[in-house]
């Protein structure tokens, strides 16, 4: 058997799979989905565990300041920066089993079956969890890698509050509390020498086309927009309507308008108000506070700017006797992913005689930051349906299987042999 070609062997399907639903356990729910939110008590309960797998191969585990958790297999050139692979155990609300932890567990089992074939690398091999990929209690999403591409953003992204008001400084606590074993905490970054992430499609193309890896050529750009409609609590029976200001009726006037806004005959835009928060949320009370995200994601950079841009004109023209104030939270350009970590994925993937499929990613991924700080590519496996962010995604063993032989290919290429050239 060629060498380059044992740690793909060594990948045990049935071993990833039982771990896929070990760690769907954490926060499960009643209908087979995850709820495991940034930085709750189950999202560190899921990092402890895969501490612990971690731990049981010989990895070593760190924090950094973010909460970034890395599982660090020494390589032999311990100046060598290290190489990368990862994602995000945090969930939706009603997220799926493999959506983030797919590209973990994948990790580890490439990390897993490299070890087991006794092969060493020049470079370290790190396996990363990222703090706050989805966005959803703490914004913006991403955050973890964010703060690692960009160290001078970390301040602001600690003071980020949820619902609760509770700041992610403080929630941390429960991350580092769960992780006793860590190391000193490592710092914000890098270098690093590559990062490469595997995850799920969460699209149909895959599937549809027959096909196992999907060759990723960036990730499209986003925007979250946070809109506040201010009105006037009142009595639902006495306060007639022209003394309202009714906070929820100016809400739906403006997302209204921005449905036709936002209008594509061509289907590309993808315009989401996905929370909608009421106040009080009372039958009997006018309401008098509304609040609103706009998630709104295109492939042109140009286009973005100009919807997004848009938005306040068309909310301010439906403020009726409200006011209402317009935040951006987050913006990401659309990248693509060119060079050395998607070659090597494209020729990995043929010589295991699963030749790759280009594909655009609709959703948006840690690697997007990491494109920022050294060479970054990514792999797609299907899912069933291209059903994602919702309890009933699903995806085939032997596909997870697949995408993690790749990935433990492509990882020892890019980590280079043992006694191989510096640099
Ligand atoms: C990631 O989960 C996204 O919303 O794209
Ligand atoms: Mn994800
Ligand atoms: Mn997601």
């Amino acid at each position: 058997m060629p060498p380059e070609t044992r740690p793909a062997v060594a990948v045990d399907q049935a071993r990833l799979w039982e771990r896929h639903l070990e760690m769907a356990r954490i926060g499960g729910t009643p209908r087979g989905g995850v709820n495991r939110q940034a930085l709750t008590p189950e999202d560190a309960q899921a990092r402890a565990l895969l501490a612990r797998w971690g731990a049981a191969l010989g990895l070593d585990a760190s924090l950094d300041p973010i909460g970034n958790l890395f599982l660090r297999r020494p390589g032999q050139d311990a100046s060598a920066p290290p190489v990368l692979t990862g994602s995000h155990l945090d969930t939706q609300p009603s997220g799926g089993r493999f959506d983030g932890t797919y590209g973990v567990l994948a990790g580890l089992e490439a990390i897993e079956a490299i070890g087991r074939v006794g092969i060493e690398t020049r470079r370290p091999l790190e396996l990363v969890v990222w703090t706050n990929e989805e966005g959803c209690r703490f914004a913006p999403g991403c955050m973890g890698s964010r703060a690692f591409a960009e160290p001078g953003l970390l301040d602001r992204l600690l003071a980020a509050r949820d619902l609760d008001g509770i700041r992610v400084a403080e929630a941390l606590h429960e991350v580092r509390t769960a992780l006793p074993s860590t190391v000193a905490p490592c710092g914000l970054g890098g270098p690093v020498a590559a990062y490469v992430e595997a995850h799920i499609e969460q699209g149909p193309e895959l599937e549809a086309a027959g096909r196992v890896i999907g060759l990723v050529t960036g990730i499209q750009g986003r925007r979250r927009i946070l809109i506040e409609v201010h009105g006037e609590d009142g009595h639902a029976g006495t306060l007639p309507r022209r003394r309202r200001k009714d906070a929820l009726s100016a809400a739906v006037a403006m997302i209204q308008a921005l449905e036709v806004l936002m209008h594509d005959p061509g289907d590309t835009v993808r315009f989401t108000v996905g929370r909608v928060v009421v106040s009080p949320n009372a039958p009997s009370v006018v309401p008098g506070h509304v609040l609103f995200t706009i998630d709104l994601r295109h492939p042109e950079g140009g286009t973005l700017m100009r919807l997004g841009d848009a938005v306040e004109t068309v909310c301010r023209r439906h403020v009726g006797p409200c006011t209402v104030s317009v935040t951006d939270v987050s913006l990401t350009m659309p990248i693509r992913f060119e060079g050395l970590v998607p070659d090597t994925v494209r020729t990995v993937s043929e010589s295991l005689g699963l030749p790759s499929m280009p594909i655009a990613s609709g959703a948006g991924h840690d690697a997007e930051n990491l494109h920022r700080v050294c060479p970054t590519g990514m792999l797609f496996v299907p899912c069933e349906g291209g059903i994602s962010h919702n309890e009933a995604e699903s995806a085939k063993p032997e596909d997870l299987a697949a995408g993690a032989q790749v990935l433990a290919r492509v990882l020892v290429e890019l980590a280079g042999p043992a006694g191989g050239r510096r640099g």
